[in-house]
């Protein structure tokens, strides 16, 4: 399939300070900062590495994806998952936070391709921010028409209706419980939207199940597929190899090479869901 790769800024580290920390729901928020000067302009996928703000408690930055970038502010979306995530959500306007970025390979643009991104969780992240940089690039190259969203959450409180006009953007909503929209997972609604619109690719982000079973859509339908995973990270520059995953060796012709490993943070997160070994990526 004929696709461009995104330029990628370099990463740098950066101080900025927190300008709201708005809660969605009751696991969810947006982290809001100000956009420090120097921020290059990230691409779709691409994340930050976050200092937890703790007098040295936590060692390990927390990687987080862009889900918007303005000339003003750089957003997150954010599930409270840990102590971490807790502290970063318990930060009030003014903070300071301390992260490395914006870090990562980014989606691919796909000229006059048609894509069905698939969304469950905080994958919403990366494909929702996909769907603002496209549109905001005016890239004849590709059209925004051609994107479209799935997005499944638990409930409809895990839907943001009230904060992100998801619905009213034309994305397709699901949720487990069936509390809005199709009943079911986000792709268990992309399989159903597959037959009704067929598309040239598929891309995908969130747990590590729903992307499994949005490979095997893509393999039916036999189409390209890109996803964006997360593994637990350490350095998050590919120097420590804490977030290695063994990919086909395939493109490695001639060599006697049978696996070999990629790191998510410098290699990915986003690949090409065919060189992943599936069964054997660990869970995040
Ligand atoms: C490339 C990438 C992008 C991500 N984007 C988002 C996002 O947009 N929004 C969001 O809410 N979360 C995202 N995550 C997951 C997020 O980093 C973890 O949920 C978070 O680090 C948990 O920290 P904690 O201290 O609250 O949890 P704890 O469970 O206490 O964390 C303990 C350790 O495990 C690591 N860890 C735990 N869960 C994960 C996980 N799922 N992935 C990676 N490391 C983990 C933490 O970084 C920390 O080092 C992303 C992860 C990766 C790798
Ligand atoms: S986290 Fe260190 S190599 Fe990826």
């Amino acid at each position: 399939m004929n696709f461009t790769r995104i330029e990628i800024p370099k990463p740098a580290r950066f101080v900025s300070t927190v300008v709201e920390n708005h809660q969605l729901s009751s696991r969810y928020f947006l982290m809001v900062l100000s956009k420090p000067e120097g921020f290059p302009d990230p691409a779709p996928g691409s994340f930050l590495h976050m200092a937890v703000p703790t007098s040295g408690r936590f060692f390990l930055r927390r990687p987080f994806s862009i889900f918007d970038c303005n000339g003003e502010t750089i957003t997150l979306l954010i599930v409270e998952k840990g102590e971490g995530t807790r502290i970063l959500r318990e930060l009030g306007a003014g903070e300071t936070v301390d992260f490395l970025g914006p870090l990562g390979e980014a989606f691919p643009l796909l000229p006059g391709q048609r894509i069905l991104a698939v969304a469950g969780g905080v994958g919403l992240a990366p494909l929702y921010y996909y769907q603002k940089f496209v549109s905001r690039t005016l890239d004849k190259r590709v059209c925004p028409e051609c994107y479209q969203l799935v997005y499944g959450g638990r409930s409809e409180e895990d839907l943001f209706l009230s904060a992100i006009d998801l619905a009213d953007e034309g994305s397709l909503l699901a949720t487990d419980d069936g509390s809005y929209g199709f009943r079911g997972n986000a792709a268990q609604l992309a399989e159903v939207e597959l037959e009704r619109n067929p598309v040239d690719a598929l891309f995908s982000c969130g747990p590590t199940p729903m992307l499994k079973a949005v490979a095997d859509l893509a393999v039916q339908a036999g189409i390209a597929h890109w996803v964006s995973l997360e593994n637990r990270m350490a350095c998050a520059v590919g120097a420590c190899r804490s977030c290695v995953i063994p990919v086909s060796a395939k493109e490695q012709a001639g060599k006697d090479v049978k696996e070999r490993y990629k790191t998510v943070c410098h290699d990915g997160p986003v690949f090409n869901a065919n060189e992943v070994i599936w069964e054997r990526l660990p869970e995040p």
